[in-house]
This record gives C-alpha cells, sequence and structure tokens, in this order.
C-alpha cells in the first residue's frame, strides 16, 4: 500500500466534509443513523485522520486526547479499500500520533465485527460486551508502552 498517506485534517475544510460523507456510508447508514449523531462542537477539538488513496480520501478516524489515554473512534475504511491493510496502516499512523502525546494506552469501543482486526493488531479486550447504537461493542485497548518483540 505504498500509494496511501495519512495526516490530520483541519476542521470544516473540504476533506473534512469528504470524512463525513465516508462515516456516513461506512458506519451509520448501514445500522440505520445519520452524521447527526456527531456533534459539530466536539469535532472542533479532535484529531480527525484521513488516509489517501492516490489522493482519494478512503480512510477515517478520529483521536480523543484525555489525560493519559486516547480515544480512538469513527474508524472506517471506505468498501472499495477494505481488506488491503489500509486499517492497520491507520492504526499504526494514530499510535505514533499517541506517542507523540505521550500517553500510555489507546483504545477503542470495538463492534463486534471488527474483533478480529483489532486483535491482529495487537489490542486486547477491557471489560463485557456493551450496547452502543443497537450494535453490540467491546471496548479494546492497547498499551503503547510494551514492546511486544520482548
Ligand atoms: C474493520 C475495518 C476498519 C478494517 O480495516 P481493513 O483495511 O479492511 O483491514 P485490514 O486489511 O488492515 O485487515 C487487517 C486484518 O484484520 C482482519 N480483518 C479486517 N476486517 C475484518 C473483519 N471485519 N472481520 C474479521 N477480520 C477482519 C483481516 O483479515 C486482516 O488480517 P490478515 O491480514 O491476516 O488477512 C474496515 O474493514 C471497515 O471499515 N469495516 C466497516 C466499518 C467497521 O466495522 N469499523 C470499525 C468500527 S469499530
Amino acid at each position: 500500500m505504498e500509494h496511501i498517506s495519512f495526516q490530520v485534517i483541519e476542521f470544516g475544510s473540504d476533506a473534512f466534509f469528504k470524512m463525513m460523507d465516508l462515516r456516513d456510508t461506512v458506519l451509520y447508514k448501514p445500522i440505520g443513523l445519520t452524521r447527526s449523531i456527531d456533534n459539530f462542537d466536539n469535532e472542533k477539538n479532535y484529531a480527525n485522520i484521513a488516509g489517501f488513496y492516490d489522493g482519494r480520501l478512503c480512510a477515517t478516524a478520529s483521536l480523543v486526547v484525555k489525560e493519559s489515554e486516547i480515544k480512538m473512534q469513527r474508524v472506517a475504511i471506505d468498501k472499495n479499500f477494505q481488506g488491503k491493510g489500509i486499517g492497520s496502516a491507520m492504526l499504526k499512523y494514530c499510535e505514533k500520533y499517541a506517542e507523540g502525546h505521550n500517553v500510555d494506552t489507546i483504545y477503542c469501543h470495538a463492534r463486534s465485527e471488527a474483533y478480529a482486526f483489532y486483535l491482529k493488531n495487537g489490542y486486547s479486550f477491557e471489560g463485557d460486551e456493551f450496547d452502543e447504537a443497537g450494535i453490540t461493542h467491546r471496548m479494546m485497548k492497547k498499551n503503547l508502552r510494551v514492546n511486544y518483540e520482548s
């Protein structure tokens, strides 16, 4: 995936609205939600990440910086680009961003169908399953200070 590049996009930019469209298509519409669940005032405070493949926005995640951890949310890859390693590359970019903010852990509320994806990327389950927006989720976490090689 040498043509993929990631960046933090600016609130209100063209890329920001393309990113919102991607969230809608991949995350919200399939479960009967709309983008109105996103609070624009909050979006201004998040680091919204976008992945571009030959200039086309095809991946997104949103990072919420907390005191000693970062919450990663709204993780979505364009259907035509899924299964090609772009989601995993985006997680690495998000983890680097987190390390740059000197936090110990990164976590997300994973949808049940994405558990295998996060497990493959070194995330572990934390706590029990719960319902969010009508679908089953579980918190998954990665300790950024652990050296998995050793
Ligand atoms: C889940 C998602 C983010 C994964 O991104 P991706 O680019 O498709 O994933 P990758 O190609 O990096 O996959 C990495 C590994 O995870 C596995 N994987 C990815 N998606 C999976 C899924 N839905 N179920 C089971 N395994 C999955 C792949 O098999 C792959 O392992 P492999 O390399 O050994 O084959 C993406 O498919 C997506 O946007 N899905 C729909 C929305 C969604 O569920 N978002 C997550 C909300 S928490």
